[in-house]
């Protein structure tokens, strides 16, 4: 059988973040994060502050090469500011060296979203104060572990940290202001551009952000991605592309917000929070831009429909369900879109590069005395590899591949009852077990590609 190769050199990995994987949220001096607060979940999490040895023995086994993890600021900052705690950056020490020994390359994150509760306190990301503890933080990281990182994150889906956590309400912190969500988005932005300036003069190599891209199609769209629409409806995904997608890609990699975006904000927020200098800072170059990809909003026009508290300014659009295959979280599985994020960023950013920093999906997993036969998820990762691998032959600059994720772990909000590991995790034991998918996975990274 012949293989879909993949380029020389494609980086294979996995991604996962400090939160939920990490527990130990009392161990080596951690302060409190929103998350705490939030929910009651997260103490033992898959207890990797202390398996870690055994975590990247299994990455080891399955050949990974890339591994994105996060790094948990109140682990560093236990106060939010102030001193540093060693104990907690001997934590990344230990990790990175581990992951080193086994001949895997570090990928960092630097927030996905577990502010420490005493930075909430003062106002959280509304705050702009809270994106200069972000950038002091980003400085401490970036001199105690950038000996051994090769390529640094800021910020991971600020939209979701923005809009759930200060929109809708869904995450922490759970405040529901959309005037709130809008100047956390901007200062977000602005933790990312201070970020990156932080870390470069730390002597970061590779500096970026991640983004959640989610193309926005009618229902008819989704099996026709090019059909024509009416001119309510190209209004209506127009007005969600630029909520979701460039409110945060434009700033990042044009130093501008979209046009039709600024009034939205204008009338919910004010315009105050962003002050001369900020777009410029944000949009200061970066060396890769991270992409999450999960599935694609689906909307039309609806004049009578409310705004959707998620996406303030969302007046007038229906968000559809649409009649497709979807995963355990209800998310449609539509593979091609994967392409069409990956080819429109090539489009409209040329020469950035890309990278696939997450993608999988939570299924219901039978464990059976003779493993875990998780054949959707491989069929997922499958037809979304696939999806990729038609962007890079078509030039597009995607330099890997991250699977969300290598452990079952703690969904978030929705706690542990989500699946999305390549490997099963027994909470009661803290027994890890490979399911099928993660041998498979082994087998693409072996060979560099998919079979025929
Ligand atoms: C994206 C987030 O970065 C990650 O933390 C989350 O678990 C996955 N989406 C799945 O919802």
């Amino acid at each position: 059988m012949s293989t879909a190769a993949f380029p020389e050199g494609f980086v294979w990995g996995v991604s996962t973040s400090a939160y939920q994987i990490e527990g130990a949220t009392t161990a080596g001096g951690r302060g409190r994060s929103i998350w705490e607060t939030f929910s009651a979940d997260g103490a033992e999490a898959c207890d990797h502050y202390h398996r870690y040895r055994e975590d990247v023995r299994l990455m080891k086994d399955l050949g990974i090469a890339a591994y994105r993890f996060s790094v948990s600021w109140a682990r560093v900052f236990p106060e939010g500011s102030g001193k540093p705690n060693d104990a907690g950056l001997d934590f990344y020490d230990r990790l990175l060296d581990a992951l080193l020994e086994a001949g895997i390359t570090p990928y960092a994150t630097l927030y996905h979203w577990d502010l420490p509760q005493a930075l909430e306190d003062a106002g959280g990301w509304p705050e702009r104060e809270t994106a200069h503890r972000f950038a002091d933080y980003a400085a401490v990281v970036g001199a105690r572990l950038g000996d051994r990182v090769d390529t640094w994150f800021t910020v991971n889906e600020p939209w979701v940290a923005a809009f759930l956590g200060y929109g809708s309400g869904i995450h922490a912190p759970g405040r529901t202001s959309p005037a709130d969500a809008f100047r956390a988005a901007h200062h977000l932005l602005l933790a990312h551009g201070l970020g990156v300036q932080a870390l470069r003069a730390a002597g970061a190599a590779k500096v970026g952000g991640v983004l959640n891209i989610s193309p926005v199609l009618t229902p008819g769209q989704v099996g026709d991605p090019g059909r024509p629409l009416s001119e309510e409806d190209a209004e209506a995904v127009g007005r969600i592309d630029a909520l979701v997608n460039r409110q945060f890609l434009d700033p990042m990699l044009r130093g501008s917000y979209p046009a039709e975006l600024l009034p939205i904000v204008e009338r919910t927020a004010g315009l105050d929070h962003v002050r001369d200098g900020d777009l410029e800072l944000i949009g200061r170059p970066i060396d890769l831009l991270g992409v999450n990809y999960y599935t694609p909003l689906v909307v039309q026009a609806q004049p009578s429909e409310p705004a959707d508290p998620t996406y303030p300014g969302s007046e007038g659009v229906l968000f559809c369900t649409v009649p497709t295959a979807v995963t355990a979280m209800g998310w449609p599985i539509v593979p091609g879109c994967l392409s069409l994020v990956l080819r429109r960023l090539a489009a409209e950013f040329p020469g950035t590069e890309l990278m696939v920093t997450e993608n999988g999906a939570d299924f219901v997993d039978v464990v059976t005395g003779d493993g875990i036969h998780d054949v959707e998820r491989i069929s997922f990762i499958e037809e979304h590899l696939r999806a990729v691998r038609a962007a890079v032959q078509e030039g597009v600059p995607v330099r890997g591949y991250l699977v969300w994720t290598l452990l079952d772990n703690l969904e978030w909000a929705d706690g542990y009852r989500r699946k999305f590991g390549l490997v099963h995790v027994d909470f009661a034991t803290q027994r890890r077990r490979m399911k099928d998918s993660a041998l498979w996975y082994r087998d693409v990274i072996r060979r560099n590609g998919l079979l025929e």
